[in-house]
């Protein structure tokens, strides 16, 4: 779907964000792992979430979704999804390979579950999430017993150095291990956790950094038990987990392109109602506030022990900062949109240690520095990160997101400051986590 974006003059209002992506998915298979009825509103329709939805339904799982039609493409706010769980060890074998798409969540979350099913499953993707490495958590769950092995890597193929799907699974009768994370990465941390809830003991876990920690919370509130201290994480096995109602708050990662459209087109004004705004995952506030961004938080609150509240940001002059270290796992998924920012920012933004953007849906440190040099922004790759000089002036692009929807919506809200007309030659792959995006920004226009 090709898609112009023409400057705006300003944006304010006031709108609702779709729900959290890595709840919208975790909540989906909590739901089908336990037993009776779970309830999650302001669920993500995104393509990603769907597509975790189809998974458990080819394993039996009955999962409806009510709300308006008209909704599917818009915030989600009406819909409500329906999850009749069947308990730890209902699933039931798939007639078919199952299909993750572009979502590594589903995937890399999945193959813990079927690592403690006693069937065996193929787990693929699309040509995108093909490429990701899959040896992060082939490695732990090798380790407790799944038998688990990328199904190129038997072939011999030399392309095929990291583990990459698709995956061939076999479950069931795993043990518990401690294990190290070489990365801070929480999709690695959750296959590992859903893996260890039907081990024979407990499984303990030790992070470079603390990732996002949604499936921690939501396992508490379904009846399950992990203890954490600091970077150490014990997850025990349960004998059932309960379905429960969850009211899924608005996606930060989501909210963070909005927020940055707010930061740079002068006279801009929008409250974005009820995000979550979870310790793990504000690092985005956290930089922009450094970088004098006018970014409030109101009505703090909290939905099932995440924390949520209102964020209104307004037009700002930005200046330059370093993001490194353990801020890095706190707004991984935003550094494309904050690489813009700073474009516009007064100085030199240096982001390092952030070497996990080349295996993302793209390699994110190529990706964002050529398209936003083809804005005529003053950017550079480094190994780790990149460096940004600002403020440029851009000027309206063509734009191929090589199957990346941060990478679309980055070009998005580039092509509102840039003078004359911006070409989105794929607009479709926001749909991956934000559908109704640019009918979104059209109502603050
Ligand atoms: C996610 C974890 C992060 C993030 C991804 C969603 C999750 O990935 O980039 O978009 O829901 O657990 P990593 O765990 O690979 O860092």
């Amino acid at each position: 779907m090709q898609v112009t974006i023409t400057p705006v003059k300003r944006l304010v209002g006031e709108v609702r964000i779709p729900g959290d992506k890595s709840i919208s998915h975790r909540g989906v298979m909590l739901g089908s792992l336990a037993k009776g009825t779970t309830r999650l509103s302001h669920f993500l329709m995104s393509e990603d979430c769907l597509n975790t939805i189809k998974a458990f339904r080819a394993m039996g799982i009955d999962i409806e979704i009510v709300g308006d039609g008209s909704e599917l493409s818009g915030d989600g706010s009406q819909i409500s999804v329906f999850i009749h769980g069947k308990g730890l060890h209902g699933l039931k074998k798939p007639s078919h390979t199952i299909d993750a798409g572009n979502s590594g969540t589903t995937a890399r979350l999945l193959a813990g579950i079927l690592a403690g099913q006693s069937f065996d499953a193929i787990l693929d993707g699309d040509p995108s999430l093909r490429k990701r490495p899959m040896n992060r958590i082939i490695t732990p769950l090798s380790q407790m017993g799944a038998n688990i092995h990328s199904i190129n890597d038997n072939a011999g193929s030399e392309s095929n150095q990291g583990g990459t799907l698709p995956l061939s699974i076999s479950g069931g009768n795993l043990k518990g291990i401690e294990y190290t994370l070489p990365v801070a990465s929480a999709q690695v941390k959750s296959s590992i956790i859903f893996a260890s809830l039907t081990a024979d003991c407990p499984t303990t876990l030790h992070q470079p950094a603390l990732s996002r920690d949604h499936t921690e919370i939501m396992l508490s509130h379904f009846g399950g038990h992990i203890e954490t201290d600091q970077l150490t994480l014990i997850s025990y096995p349960v004998s059932e987990l309960y379905g429960k109602e969850l009211r899924i708050p608005g996606d930060i990662s989501s909210a963070a392109f909005i927020i940055t459209a707010a930061l740079l087109v002068p006279d801009s004004r929008i409250l974005m109602k009820d995000v979550g705004i979870n310790p793990t995952r504000t690092g985005i506030l956290d930089v922009f506030q450094q970088m004098g961004g006018d970014i409030v938080i109101e009505n703090q609150n909290n939905s099932q022990g995440e924390p949520t509240a209102d964020i209104l940001a307004s037009y700002s002059n930005l200046r330059g900062t370093e993001i490194s270290g353990s801020l890095i796992p706190r707004l991984i998924d935003e550094i494309p949109i904050i690489a813009l920012a700073a474009t516009q920012a007064q100085g030199t933004t240096i982001i390092r240690d952030a070497a996990e953007l080349k295996v993302k849906e793209s390699n994110r440190i190529d990706i964002v520095v050529s398209t936003l040099r083809a804005f005529g922004a003053n950017i550079e790759a480094t190994e780790d990160g990149m460096i940004i000089e600002g403020p440029t002036p851009l000027t309206g692009s063509t734009v191929t997101c090589e199957m990346d929807h941060r990478i679309a919506m980055m070009a998005a809200i580039s092509g509102l400051i840039a003078k004359g007309r911006t070409i989105l030659t794929d607009g479709q792959w926001v749909d991956v986590s934000f559908p109704g995006f640019f009918h979104l920004l059209e109502k603050l226009t």
